[in-house]
């Protein structure tokens, strides 16, 4: 156990977790590439190392996500800091990004909203790929503010203006091309809470405010969005794998136009949005 090496020790790992996690436990441990494990399988761990990674093993065998256990995860080809206090990003969220970014034209300067940030996945990205947008990021945590705040550093983002408040509190009269949010949508008393990685997340990021059939919260947004939109401006948000036909109707109610909704990889709509007001922006597209 004391003089284990690389290889020994993924491999007495693998009989309790998978291949994958083992690996990416150990080079968090080590703090090697996946590169460097194959290369120096037979390099011997210290006992403190040894050790840790015993610890995070067992940790990984109790259910607690990777991505908390090594404390990052790579969101839309960037790597951002992840802590019990924020909501792990996930790869359907890229498309809400991608929808963004075909609204906004490179070399064009635009206002973005974006609502929970959480660890600042979408307006973070955003912020990388359009330089010149000025983001307004918001979150009612202020520990996942702070997260969103480091990440901000890390990833040498500075059109970011990143607040801790209640969705639109203190935002009243200013106005954006896009607003974007990914908002708890789970409702309260949701089976899958006790399943996976959801488990270990923030309650706050998964049901606070969603209600009984978890579309409280965006029921809130799309009401209030058009006070917040420039005329033709665009709300984009992602919603359970059964919530499509609500948030469609949602839209339509409250006026939006060109409502859109998209699928995930897996086929199943994730993201919906439409257009508010009358369309003057020719470089705004939907
Ligand atoms: C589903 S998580 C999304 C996090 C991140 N945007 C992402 O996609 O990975 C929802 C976020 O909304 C925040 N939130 C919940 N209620 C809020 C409120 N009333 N005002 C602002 N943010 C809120 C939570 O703290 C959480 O960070």
């Amino acid at each position: 156990m004391l003089h284990l090496t690389i290889l020994q020790a993924l491999n007495q790992a693998r009989q309790d977790i998978e291949d994958t996690d083992a690996r990416m436990l150990l080079q968090s441990v080590l703090n090697v590439s996946h590169a460097y494990l194959i290369a120096h399988s037979e390099h011997q761990l210290t006992p403190e190392q040894a050790q840790s990674f015993r610890l995070l093993t067992i940790r990984r065998v109790r259910g607690e996500p990777i991505a908390y256990l090594i404390g990052h995860r790579e969101f839309y080809g960037l790597d951002f800091k992840i802590t019990p206090a924020v909501l792990i990003p996930r790869p359907e969220t890229e498309l809400l990004v991608d929808l963004a970014l075909e609204q906004i034209p490179p070399g064009h300067p635009c206002r973005i909203l974006d609502l929970g940030t959480g660890s600042g996945a979408i307006a973070l990205t955003l912020a990388r790929h359009r330089p010149l947008a000025d983001i307004v990021a918001v979150d009612c945590s202020a520990d996942a503010a702070a997260v969103a705040r480091i990440n901000a550093g890390r990833l040498n983002v500075n059109n970011v203006h990143i607040i801790e408040a209640d969705w639109f509190e203190g935002l009243l009269g200013e106005r954006f091309d896009i607003i974007v949010s990914n908002p708890p949508y789970v409702a309260r008393g949701d089976p899958h809470l006790a399943q996976g990685d959801l488990r270990f997340e923030p309650r706050m990021a998964l049901t606070e405010g969603a209600g009984s059939d978890g579309l409280d919260c965006i029921r809130l947004i799309i009401a209030a969005a058009p006070c917040y939109l420039i005329a033709g401006g665009t709300l984009l948000f992602e919603h359970g794998y059964d919530q499509v036909e609500a948030c469609r109707d949602l839209l339509g109610k409250a006026g939006f136009r060109k409502v859109i909704s998209r699928c995930d990889l897996a086929g199943i709509p994730r993201v919906s949005g439409g257009r508010f007001g009358s369309f003057p922006r020719e470089t705004a597209r939907m």
